[in-house]
């Protein structure tokens, strides 16, 4: 019997919150100037007023050869307990979202669980693409409030540069790697307010790694392909939706939106959803700039760079916006 039936109603947690933030970047930081100049050399013409003007992007960091999503995953991942004051065997839930796993199989989470010495919780990897960190918080919300776990590492952890056609100059500019974890726990008090997710398949082919492993060999086209235009145009329709239909379900208006957390992928995006909400820009964390857009993890990365800088503080409500490839996109609406 699943043990989470056996717990009465009135003893389950009414909320989960967030206990603690974390996160890591590679070391090697990479200015547009550095980039234009690599793609340069190979007679790809690119320049840092192109890629500021249209994306807001200025630098990101790519790992080296030897790291992976679950080494940046674990670095995220302890910064977040010690933020929440837990130790590893206080985990009992790991959720992991990655388009950029480790291996084929098993999943990173439970690359993750083993170089944190956790043993025997559930650990699991979601892939919903840039909407991944929304989707694994909902689900680690809902296993929470149904009493089958207490404490959760909820983890976003990417290592885009593996998967960039650095001959395509309309998507190798706008991606980094880097990880951001929260340390999610069962509580009284408010916490995750409401969840909004939705996905629309039809629209597989407009962001997508098409190629696959089979037979040994890798089939299709392994890199990243985007139709920019498309994909743009789609996200400040859902984003402005999914936030308002979050603050709904809560019973809250724009006016009680202290921060907005979007996908970072950017700057143009969050402007129209920050002006769609009537928010304005200084409510609205901006990592793009230093990071681009790291997928599953530019959520949780921005979330603990706005937290350890003091200016996100406990009791302060922060809307999180999630969209990407599947098309898969969804909001959270928290009391920090
Ligand atoms: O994480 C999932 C969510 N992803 C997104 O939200 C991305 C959404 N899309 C975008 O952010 C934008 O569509 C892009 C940043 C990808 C592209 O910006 P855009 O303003 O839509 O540019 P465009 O694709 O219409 O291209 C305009 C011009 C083209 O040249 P022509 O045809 O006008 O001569 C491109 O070839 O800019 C050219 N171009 C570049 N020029 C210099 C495209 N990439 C580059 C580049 N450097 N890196």
């Amino acid at each position: 019997m699943n043990p989470s039936l056996s717990i009465p109603a009135s003893s389950l947690p009414k909320f989960t919150r967030i206990a603690g933030t974390g996160s890591m970047l590679p070391v090697r930081r990479v200015s547009n100037a550095e980039l234009a100049a690599e793609m340069g050399a190979r007679g790809i013409e690119t320049s840092d007023d192109w890629i500021v003007e249209r994306t807001g992007i200025r630098a990101r960091y790519f790992v080296d050869a030897d790291t992976g999503a679950s080494d940046l995953a674990v670095g995220a991942a302890r910064h977040a307990m010690d933020a929440a004051a837990c130790k590893p065997e206080d985990i009992d839930l790991i959720i992991l979202a990655t388009s950029t796993p480790d291996m084929v199989f098993p999943s990173t989470a439970c690359i993750v669980q083993s170089k944190l010495g956790i043993v025997g919780c559930p650990a699991f990897d979601v892939q919903a693409v840039c909407s991944g960190f929304v989707y694994a918080l909902t689900v680690a919300d809902a296993m929470i409030r149904t009493g089958t776990a207490r404490r959760a590492l909820v983890i976003g952890a990417e290592v885009f540069s593996r998967i960039l056609d650095f001959n395509d100059r309309g998507t190798c500019v706008l991606f980094g790697d880097g990880a951001g974890a929260v340390v999610l726990e069962a509580s009284d008090a408010p916490g995750l307010l409401a969840t909004d997710l939705h996905a629309d398949g039809r629209h597989v082919g407009i962001l997508c790694v098409p190629g696959t492993v089979s037979g040994g060999q890798v089939l299709g086209d392994p890199l990243l392909k985007m139709d920019g235009q498309a994909v743009f145009k789609l996200a400040v329709g859902v984003l402005e939706a999914a936030a308002r239909a979050t603050l709904a379900k809560a019973g809250r208006s724009e006016a009680d939106i202290d921060w907005l957390i979007p996908h970072q992928a950017n700057i143009r995006i969050m402007q129209s959803t920050a002006r769609r909400l009537k928010l304005p820009m200084d409510k609205v964390v901006v990592t793009v700039d230093e990071h681009g857009n790291t997928s599953a993890a530019s959520i949780p990365l921005a979330l603990d760079v706005a937290v350890r800088s003091g200016r996100i503080k406990r009791g302060d409500t922060l809307m999180l916006e999630g969209v990407g490839g599947g098309f898969t996109w969804g909001a959270v609406l928290l009391d920090y």
